[in-house]
């Protein structure tokens, strides 16, 4: 257990101040503490009053003599901005300078920086005012989830202060002392020297940022890049190749970002250099209590008894849980397991609920303390007394099958469950074999370990609760927690904005304790902070769980498979079901990879309970822990037989086999990334021979390749969806992110039209809470036309399908400037309402406005002429289609990635090429042209010669003809316009945009039936 009690017992008195990287050096003037004895703590901890300056300004606090001064920083006078990670001097995410040395704020004593000038991130700028390794830090790319950022801007700052010129090897030891768990790396570095060159006046070209990899996807000519279809999936031919509705419609190369170098977003990256963005362990409240908890020191035991009458009465304590007295937490029925469980909605079980009597493993948590401070906490935690009964413990595939092993299920043996798949017959494959071999791989196990510790806030106001928390999902979590607490999903909040790279473990480490923690809030009337110290964070992150795998392959003398026999142990810990106790899941995929040419093979996989950590998402699942020996099989197999290891895999990689369902494939990019892969490593210059390489440093190149469809993962979850939404044409669905769990969020939302619910809004705008976004109780017209819409349902055009472009297009020059149009976007929007006041199924493709969408219409936003034209293109079949939109006619030949300079060579030249026809592309004659094409014509000149023009050439039925020349037509409520057809012109008075638009939709009702 480690407290600052224990601290301060192992550094001693004189050792306070913890530097980093090699330029800092120990205080000299580091104030020794007022005890003479390391091993002596004053009883109780002796009080403090201190000034601090930190960024300029002068700071007083109390605080207790052993209190960190992090805990003074970032706890007490609420600047957030410094991280803590690791809390053992290991990360540096807690940098700060004294007076200009940077040390780690978590190994720092408050009172030895008492009076000296301290720097935080808030100091070294914020967004309007930011340092160039800030800004620079974005352009770069040097922030992924930006948990270590802060930390190593503030020491790179401390060097740029006093060396402008440093060498990439000094920036390397300044930061020697900086973990970045996300290896952002070389980008921290770049992003030094080029701050350095900044800073030294010199004009630095812009350069792309190293992070971004142009993708030019090989593989990506002529088929779909979702790694396969389902059975069932609409396939849509297109001249780029062949894409599925999963897609819909998107062809490969309208996904703009994709072979561009772009910065991430500013809103989402920038707060990660200046020290806001709001990890949940930022969130801090004045009143907030903290949670600590008291782990298990044994493998396996069973409670005996707990007391904690002490613990209660000491001074802070608000309150302690444990076995005794946690509350249930409710779970959804799984009949597959014996204990409880936390449960998603989607089905997925996780994890034994917290707070267990019978403690299966090293670390499990015994009790909570919520305290006043976090050492308040542990002080009461040193002080519970608990009586184990210890019992024999299994924790490795070794142990679980030795005889005799201990029996951790009562009797039924630690064989949770066996799962086998197989081909043909093996023993006979084996016997038509001119070689045998067998091989053994082992795998120990591994764990992601984030920076962010894993932690939640939780926090009620009235009977709503607002739990900050980390992880990769917001509604599956929420409901999940609902479950637990028995309460509507509607009344919890779940905040998750960002995250200092969970890795899939972290999420599940900080989840498990969500419904305890909203507990305590509940009991004490105040919010409560958890953070996980990295200790007892270990045992709580789901695993790459420990492996053992067995091959017995037999092949004929040309290298040809022709019997595989696969066997896979593992040891799942106490979880039960679930994940990799259920069964191989996506580890099948390279049992597919391998085996579609073998006649005879069979795999069994075994799943075993031990007292080890539990397996889980761990950057994947039930993947490369037991993938990789796959590929050390075939390795080993090649060499046996004197095969290229390239030469054998073809040899074996899946094709088509009429009648065998595992393979749900339409390409086999397996080839293509063998193949191309090679080409571009230089396969065919390696030394082959293991130690043939000539001197004394020997060099050698190998080979692993791993296949992964249709699983569990997320964006491959949310596919699972599709389907559904496409049969619910009313539900549009927009995400962010589809992650892990969105394929329930997905179902919900499509269902919704399915039950007969017809769903407006939210509005988009600021919101009560102050957060700013899609939220907002949508307007009282909004709602009114949404109920004119619907109660016309079955009007004159009920059952028709209607598409609708609105707006301007805007065209990328470079992440900021666009070339775009006057047009507002209000008759094309107005025509959108008035088909769907008919009961048409309106489809409304816009281009940017700052107009909602009128009701029952599905809008769907798109920039460019590029995507516009797509986007028709996806919504199509359609009976008519009606293209208002005023779309750019060209485009700049080439979209910068990063934002154009002013430089001495004076404006940059932009060459600009034609955008495609978007009319004349829908009204081409053709199987999906609609029955009724009317286009629109802004004209300065010649208006009604120009429209018959455009009628004809462009293939339109009628084209409506306004003269954009009256400057209170663009951008105005009113219109003036001509209904121009084979049959002649039709001109219709100066009438408001709304009334040219229900008299449009007339025509096109009358057209129609
Ligand atoms: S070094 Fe202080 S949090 Fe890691
Ligand atoms: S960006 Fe460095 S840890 Fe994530």
């Amino acid at each position: 257990m480690f407290s600052r009690r224990h601290f301060l017992k192992a550094a001693g008195q004189g050792i306070a101040l913890t530097a980093v990287g090699v330029r800092a050096t120990p205080s000299a003037s580091a104030a020794p503490l007022a005890q003479a004895s390391p091993f002596a703590l004053p009883t109780p901890i002796a009080q403090e009053q201190s000034a601090f300056l930190i960024n300029g300004r002068t700071f007083t606090t109390a605080y207790e003599a052993r209190t960190t001064l992090w805990e003074v920083i970032a706890v007490k006078l609420g600047l957030t901005g410094t991280n803590r990670s690791c809390n053992k001097a290991s990360c540096g995410a807690c940098s700060v300078l004294i007076d200009g040395v940077p040390f780690y704020s978590c190994h720092t004593l408050a009172m030895e920086a008492a009076g000296r000038k301290i720097l935080t991130i808030e100091g070294v700028g914020d967004e309007k005012n930011l340092h160039p390794l800030q800004r620079i830090g974005h352009e770069r790319v040097a922030a992924d989830c930006g948990f270590c950022t802060a930390g190593w801007v503030v020491t790179a700052k401390g060097l740029l202060d006093t060396n402008r010129n440093p060498s990439e090897d000094q920036v390397k030891a300044a930061l020697a002392g900086h973990i970045c768990r996300c290896a952002a790396y070389p980008s921290i570095v770049s992003t030094v020297m080029d701050s350095a060159a900044v800073l030294r006046g010199e004009n630095r070209p812009v350069v792309e940022p190293h992070s971004i990899v142009h993708i030019k996807q090989p593989m990506v000519r002529d088929f779909s890049t979702h790694g396969g279809h389902s059975a069932g999936d609409e396939l849509i031919e297109r001249p780029s190749g062949t894409s599925t509705k999963k897609w819909q419609g998107y062809a490969p190369e309208n996904l703009k970002v994709i072979g561009r170098s772009m910065p991430p977003l500013e809103e989402v990256a920038i707060p990660r250099f200046t020290g806001k963005a709001e990890y949940a362990s930022r969130v801090r409240f004045a009143n907030m209590l903290h949670a600590r908890f008291l782990t298990c020191p044994h493998p396996r035991a069973r409670i005996r008894d707990i007391d904690t009458s002490v613990a209660e009465n000491m001074p802070g304590v608000a309150h302690i849980l444990t076995y005794k007295n946690a509350p249930a937490v409710r779970v959804k029925p799984d009949t597959t397991t014996t204990g409880p469980v936390v449960t998603t909605p989607n089905g997925n079980r996780l994890v034994p609920a917290a707070l267990p009597r019978d403690m299966n493993l090293q670390g499990e948590v015994v009790a909570i303390v919520a305290a006043e401070t976090e050492d308040l906490a542990e002080d009461a935690i040193a002080a519970i007394k608990v009586d184990y009964d210890v019992l024999p413990f299994v924790s490795t595939i070794k142990d679980v099958l030795a005889p005799g092993a201990p029996d951790l299920r009562g009797g039924k043996g630690n064989l949770i469950r066996t799962w086998e798949s197989k081909a043909g017959d093996v023993e006979r494959g084996f016997a038509e074999a001119d070689i045998v071999k067998e091989f053994e791989y082992h795998f120990a196990g591994a764990v992601s370990v984030p920076m962010q510790p894993s932690g939640s806030v939780a926090k009620w106001d009235g009977d709503r609760l607002t739990i900050w928390g980390m992880g990769q999902g917001i509604y599956p979590v929420r409901n999940a927690l609902a479950t637990s607490l028995g309460i509507e999903p509607s009344k919890i909040r779940f905040i998750n904005k960002w995250n200092g790279s969970t890795f899939g473990s972290g999420r599940l480490a900080a989840e498990r304790f969500y419904p305890l923690m909203a507990h305590l809030a509940k009991v004490t009337g105040r919010p409560v902070k958890v953070m996980l110290p990295k200790d007892q964070e270990l045992a709580q992150l789901l695993i790459k769980p420990e492996t053992l795998t067995r091959f017995k392959v037999g092949a004929k003398k040309d290298g040809q498979i022709v019997a595989l026999q696969h066997e896979i142990l593992l040891s799942v810990g106490d979880v039960e079901t679930g994940y990799h106790a259920s069964g191989p899941g996506n580890a099948t995929n390279q049992l597919e990879l391998y085996t579609s040419g073998v006649p005879h093979w069979k795999s069994v996989w075994s799943a075993y309970k031990t007292n080890a950590p539990r397996p889980g998402p761990s950057r994947s699942y039930i993947q490369q822990e037991t993938k990789w020996s796959w590929e050390a099989m075939m390795d080993e197999m090649a060499e046996t037989l004197g095969l290229d290891p390239i030469e054998f895999r073809l040899k074996h990689i899946t094709r088509p086999k009429a009648g065998d369902d595992r393979y749900p494939y339409d390409s086999f990019a397996s080839v293509e990334v063998l193949t191309e892969g090679a080409r571009v490593f230089g396969w065919d210059k390696r030394t082959a021979k293991a130690g043939a390489a000539s001197g004394r440093f020997k060099r050698g190149m190998g080979l692993g390749m791993t296949q992964h469809h249709g699983g569990l993962m997320g964006y491959h979850e949310g596919e699972a969806a599709f389907p559904a939404l496409a049969a619910a044409p009313d539900a549009s669905v927009f995400g962010s992110e589809i992650e892990v769990g969105s394929d329930a969020m997905l179902n919900d939302a499509v269902r919704m039209p399915q039950n007969g619910v017809a769903v407006v809004g939210p509005g988009d705008g600021p919101m009560a809470c102050g957060e700013f976004g899609p939220g907002r109780m949508a307007e009282p017209e909004t709602i009114f036309q949404a109920i004119q819409a619907a109660l016309a349902g079955g009007g004159r055009l009920g059952g028709k399908h209607v598409i609708v472009t609105a707006g301007p297009t805007a065209e990328p020059i470079d992440p900021v400037r666009v070339l775009t149009n006057r047009s507002s976007g209000k008759q094309g929007y107005a025509i959108a309402g008035a088909l769907a006041d008919l009961g048409a199924r309106v489809t409304l493709v816009s281009g940017p406005t700052a107009l909602p969408a009128p009701a029952g219409v599905t809008r769907v936003d798109v920039e460019s002429a590029q995507e516009m034209l797509a986007a028709c293109r996806a919504a199509l079949p359609a009976d008519a289609a009606v293209f208002v939109a005023a779309v750019a006619d060209w485009r700049p030949d080439e979209a910068f990635g990063v934002k154009l300079k002013k430089s001495h060579d004076g404006p940059p030249t932009l060459r600009l090429v034609e955008n495609p026809d978007i009319l004349a592309s829908l009204a081409a004659k053709g199987a999906r042209r609609p029955k009724l094409v009317v286009g629109f014509a802004a004209e300065t000149n010649d208006l009604i010669d120009n429209a018959r023009a455009k009628l004809a050439h462009k293939g339109a039925d009628w084209i409506v003809a306004n003269d954009v020349s009256q400057d209170w037509i663009m951008g105005g409520d009113e219109n003036e316009v001509h209904l121009v057809t084979k049959k002649g012109v039709d001109t219709w008075a100066k009438a408001s945009k709304a009334e040219v638009a229900r008299r449009l939709a007339g025509k096109i009702a009358e057209a129609l039936s």
